[in-house]
This record gives C-alpha cells, sequence and structure tokens, in this order.
C-alpha cells in the first residue's frame, strides 16, 4: 500500500517537476503551481497592538527568515495532511475535492491552498496540522464533547498541538527565529455554538493555553488569521486573543501579527470584478459534486460552498504577505 502510494507519488513527481510554472522548494516537495488568474484589490487596514479590538497588524514577523510554517486550523487551511508532511494535492476528478472528497487526505480546494504558496514563496517547508470542521476545543460546545450530540468525529486545536507536540520535533529542527506559527479556527466554533450553544470562554482558555504551550516550546512567529466573516462570540473571541498576542509580545519578547480575512472577504464581496471574479462567487452547488458546477474555478471566489478556490487562496496568501509586509508595529 505505502509502497504503492510511494510510486504513485513519483510519477506525479516527475510529471509535474518538469512544468514551467511549478516551482520546487528546496530540498522539500512541496510543487506549487503558483500562477494567479486574480488581483489583490485591497489594502490592508493596519492598526497597532494597543487596540482594544483586533487589528492588523505585525510586531516583529520577518518572513524572510522563514524556513518552516507550521499550521493549525480548519479547512480553509487543512491540505489534508494532517501531521505529515504536504504532498500536492491528488485530483480524482469527478470528485469535488481535490483529493476527494472520500477520502481522509481531502481538501476543500480545487488545488493548492494558501499556505503550499506561501511556503513556496519562502522556500520554506510546510508542517501542516489543520484538519476540515476542526473547533479550538471538543469541550466547548455541546454538540461536541462530553455531549456529543452531532455525534461525529471532530478535530480541535488541542488535537492539532498535541500531535504536533509528540512529532514535529522529528520532523524538523524548528529553529525558533526560522519557524512561522500559524493558528486560524473560529469558523466551525461559531458553527457548533449557534447549533446548541457551548462555552466560548472555554474556548478562549483552551486557545491562549495553546499560543502558551507552543511560546514554551520555543515558538518566537505566531500568526493569527481572523476569520473571514464577522459574528458576535467570535468576533469577541479574536479580540480577546489579540489582547493575549499584545501580552505574549509584552512579557515573551514574541513575534506576533494578525492578519484579518473579514477585511479580505467583505472586499471581494462588495466589488468582485476589481479582483477578476466573474461569474458565480461559488463554483459547485455543493460539496459533493461537480455536477451544475461552473466551467470557470479560477474567476469563482468559492469553490465549494463556504470554501476558497484554490485562485482565491492565492489572494489569502498575497494579503497575508501584504499584512505583514504593511502592517510594521512601529
Ligand atoms: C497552473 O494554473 C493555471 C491556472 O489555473 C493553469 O492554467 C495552468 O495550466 C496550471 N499549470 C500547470 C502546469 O498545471
Ligand atoms: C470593539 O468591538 C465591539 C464588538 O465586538 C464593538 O461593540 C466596539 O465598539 C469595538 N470597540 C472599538 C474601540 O472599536
Ligand atoms: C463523538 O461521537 C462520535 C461517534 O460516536 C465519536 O467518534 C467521536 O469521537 C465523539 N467525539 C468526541 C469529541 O467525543
Ligand atoms: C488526523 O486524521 C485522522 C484520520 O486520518 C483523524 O482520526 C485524526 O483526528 C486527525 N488528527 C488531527 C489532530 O486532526
Ligand atoms: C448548551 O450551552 C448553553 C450555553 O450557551 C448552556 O446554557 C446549556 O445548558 C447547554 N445545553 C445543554 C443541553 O447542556
Ligand atoms: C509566555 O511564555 C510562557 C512559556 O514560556 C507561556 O507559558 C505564557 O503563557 C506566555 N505568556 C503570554 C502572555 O504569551
Ligand atoms: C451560476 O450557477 C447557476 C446554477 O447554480 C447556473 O445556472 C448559472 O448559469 C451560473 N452562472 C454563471 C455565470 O456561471
Amino acid at each position: 500500500m505505502f509502497f504503492s502510494l510511494l510510486v504513485f507519488y513519483l510519477i506525479l513527481l516527475s510529471t509535474l517537476v518538469v512544468a514551467q510554472s511549478l516551482s520546487p522548494t528546496g530540498t522539500f516537495p512541496i510543487l506549487v503551481n503558483s500562477t494567479s488568474t486574480l488581483t489583490l484589490a485591497v489594502a490592508p487596514a493596519c492598526g497597532s497592538l494597543d487596540s482594544v479590538n483586533f487589528t492588523e497588524v505585525n510586531a516583529g514577523i520577518s518572513l524572510s527568515a522563514i524556513r518552516t510554517i507550521v499550521t493549525f486550523g480548519d479547512s480553509w487551511t487543512s491540505t489534508g495532511a494532517n501531521g505529515t508532511v504536504p504532498l500536492p494535492p491528488i485530483l480524482h476528478p469527478p470528485l469535488p475535492s481535490a483529493g476527494a472528497r472520500n477520502s481522509e487526505n481531502r481538501r476543500a480546494t480545487n488545488g493548492f491552498m494558501w499556505s503550499e504558496r506561501l511556503a513556496a514563496d519562502l522556500n520554506a517547508k510546510l508542517l501542516d496540522y489543520s484538519w476540515g470542521g476542526a473547533i479550538i476545543d471538543n469541550f466547548a460546545y455541546n454538540t461536541t464533547s462530553p455531549l456529543n450530540k452531532t455525534g461525529v468525529p471532530r478535530s480541535d486545536f488541542v488535537a492539532q498541538a498535541g500531535l504536533f507536540f509528540l512529532q514535529g520535533q522529528f520532523l524538523d529542527p524548528l529553529v525558533p527565529s526560522q519557524t512561522l506559527y500559524t493558528v486560524a479556527f473560529g469558523i466551525n466554533d461559531d458553527g457548533q455554538f449557534k447549533i446548541a450553544g457551548g462555552d466560548i470562554d472555554l474556548a478562549y482558555n483552551t486557545y491562549v493555553t495553546k499560543l502558551g504551550e507552543l511560546q514554551e516550546r520555543g515558538a518566537r512567529n505566531i500568526l493569527i488569521h481572523g476569520m473571514y466573516t464577522s459574528h458576535p462570540e467570535t468576533d469577541e473571541l479574536q479580540s480577546r486573543v489579540f489582547a493575549y498576542l499584545t501580552a505574549s509580545r509584552a512579557t515573551n519578547g514574541t513575534n506576533v501579527a494578525f492578519v484579518n480575512l473579514e477585511r479580505l472577504f467583505s472586499t471581494i464581496a462588495a466589488e468582485p470584478a476589481a479582483f477578476g471574479y466573474t461569474g458565480n462567487a461559488t463554483c459547485l452547488v455543493s460539496a459533493n459534486t461537480i455536477v451544475g458546477g461552473c466551467a470557470d474555478p479560477d474567476h469563482s471566489v468559492f469553490y465549494i460552498p463556504g470554501h476558497p478556490s484554490m485562485m482565491t487562496h492565492g489572494l489569502i496568501n498575497e494579503y497575508t504577505q501584504a499584512a505583514v509586509a504593511e502592517c510594521v508595529e512601529a
């Protein structure tokens, strides 16, 4: 099984490596098609770490120093790697997810994720722990644990960080000054909270406990993605996490950045044509089929409902780099 996968992967690799627009990253086998059919038609709205609410800021992160990226999050980040080294997406047409809806290693888009493009741009290794559907803490909501009303297995920041603490050190030297940790949760927390309520304070406590444990184990560069939509509970949660980052900077000297994807996505929603989008905002009618889907995902905001197209992932990468470059805290 492993052998045949390996052979398949090597064939895939040798096929892809000759393609001109694909850039291999160092000695690490991430191959990314970095072509963009869109234009980033929004600039970040820079604020300061003193802000009461979350705002876009970079206090100390230098992307040019980064050689390893460790990601935690949900389907907006997951390459389907789940703590293993990332592989290029394996497309299984006509299934709607690159990496396949019916596979554990699926991804919720039609190609490369923002994190893979970022890793390729920085020539960095990507260690991805994020997983579709993930929340901050399975014990925070009535739908998950211990009541577990929905009865679905679900990953959380606790499990993702736990797996990283176990195995990360064997996958990479994790040189503190050269390692960027990115964290992006909230969409599914909002979803679970709305279904049956829960304990947002517990989610907050877990969030910052994990950020503290990361720092204890050497994390010096932490970047947080704010959610792409605004919701009262999660907005407040983000502002509290933002305040924690301010404290991390002040007490530990940790380099921190906050990038607000809501600014990117609300601007796209207001002026899609400025970015180069045409036709339907969402390409597929459901996550389960490509039947009835659009012919041009390269100009759609979302691929499956609620999930960015590969090209939009390219914009998330560009926007993230713009915020880190432009919102430098004085
Ligand atoms: C890279 O992506 C662009 C845009 O989707 C596509 O036109 C091109 O064929 C891709 N290149 C390769 C080598 O896959
Ligand atoms: C902070 O956000 C809350 C909503 O979460 C809002 O009511 C408040 O006005 C904001 N404060 C500032 C200073 O922007
Ligand atoms: C919820 O229930 C499902 C089905 O029994 C189980 O697989 C899953 O592990 C449970 N999740 C939690 C967080 O307890
Ligand atoms: C990793 O994937 C497996 C399924 O392959 C899943 O059971 C597990 O919860 C995932 N781990 C994390 C930390 O998401
Ligand atoms: C679900 O969460 C709410 C908090 O929003 C709590 O008040 C309530 O007791 C919980 N419901 C159940 C059935 O435990
Ligand atoms: C500072 O770092 C320690 C670990 O070295 C961690 O436990 C603590 O939570 C951090 N404090 C903040 C505010 O980030
Ligand atoms: C948008 O999607 C609908 C079906 O979901 C389809 O009928 C329509 O032709 C699409 N429009 C464009 C411009 O792709």
